[in-house]
């Protein structure tokens, strides 16, 4: 699989150089953060889970009062940031939509005109081992911003939050930092969804105070049902994943990483579990089809 270099930025529709590829600095994505954006895995040409990325990001517009997306400029500017690449490539896809340009102050000018941009980005370079043998993972000390300060729904260009909690660690061979709540019950992972297995059965956190519910976190969920594995969404809390048999995360552009290593505790014997493997499989299974 060729990893394709950044090769193509759309600024409203329209191609620009990475140097000539700017937004206005009265842009309230500049200016605030007004925005909502969306992270596709492009493999073998094929763009993955396109229609409930777009879905998700329009929803997260509606939540936010922005005016709706045209979803149909969104797919032409993937289709031709994807025109060029086959079978063995594989690229990021980024979407960002923001609120437009406005005023100075807070309140959303009156007649918003959003700004959208569609850009084709290098594959990150984590180990390629880390999705057979498993990552290290750490506990952030910051907290989670409450659902009920902003909809966990919103995949927010605001990421300050999670930027504290990524500031945390600069160890390479950590691969991720678990967000808790307020009260601190585990969330997700600052970049993903967290799912444990205990007696057999399969429980992620229900989101239901904070947290994105994950494209991949869907179809693991899917996948499991389809497959027989009881699932429950459920409050996790820190006690839960020490007793946990597997641990794994899931994002669009890894899919499935087994959790090997917490805080510098084993998980189990820290070889990636039984179900984390067919629930790995399902999802690439998925994908090839
Ligand atoms: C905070 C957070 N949680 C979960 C996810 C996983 O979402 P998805 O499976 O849609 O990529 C992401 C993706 O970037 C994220 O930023």
């Amino acid at each position: 699989m060729t990893a394709v270099a950044e090769a193509g930025i759309l600024v409203n529709g329209e191609a620009r150089a990475p140097e000539g590829a700017v937004v206005s600095v009265f842009d309230r994505g500049f200016q605030y953060g007004d925005g909502v954006f969306e992270t596709l895995a492009l493999v073998d040409g094929r763009v993955r889970e396109q229609a409930a990325h777009l879905e998700r990001l329009a929803r997260g517009a509606e939540l936010l009062g922005i005016p709706a997306p045209e979803v149909g400029a969104f797919e032409a500017d993937i289709a031709e940031l994807s025109r060029d690449l086959g079978r063995g490539d594989r690229a990021v896809i980024k979407l960002n939509y923001t609120r437009g340009a406005g005023g100075r102050g807070l309140a959303p000018p009156p007649d918003p005109v959003p700004t959208r941009v569609a850009m084709r980005l290098g594959w990150p370079g984590h180990p390629v081992e880390w999705a057979e043998t498993g990552v290290r993972v750490i506990t952030c000390r910051t907290r989670q911003v409450s659902g009920a300060a902003l909809d966990g729904r919103i995949k927010s260009m605001n990421q300050l939050n999670h930027i504290v909690a990524r500031m945390e660690w600069t160890d390479p061979g950590i691969a991720e930092g678990l967000l808790r709540d307020g009260e601190g019950r585990v969330v997700e992972g600052t970049v993903t969804n967290l799912f444990l297995v205990r007696d057999g059965e399969l429980v992620t956190p229900d989101l239901a105070g904070a947290g994105l519910p994950g494209v991949t976190r869907g179809r693991v969920l899917e996948a499991a049902a389809s497959l027989g594995i009881p699932v429950r969404e459920d409050p996790v809390w820190p006690g839960d994943l020490a007793r946990a048999e597997e641990l794994f995360l899931t994002n669009s552009i890894i899919g499935v990483w087994p959790v090997r290593e917490l805080d510098g505790q084993m998980v189990a014997d820290g070889a990636p579990g039984p179900v984390t493997r067919r629930l790995q499989q399902a999802l690439e299974g998925m994908y090839a089809a």
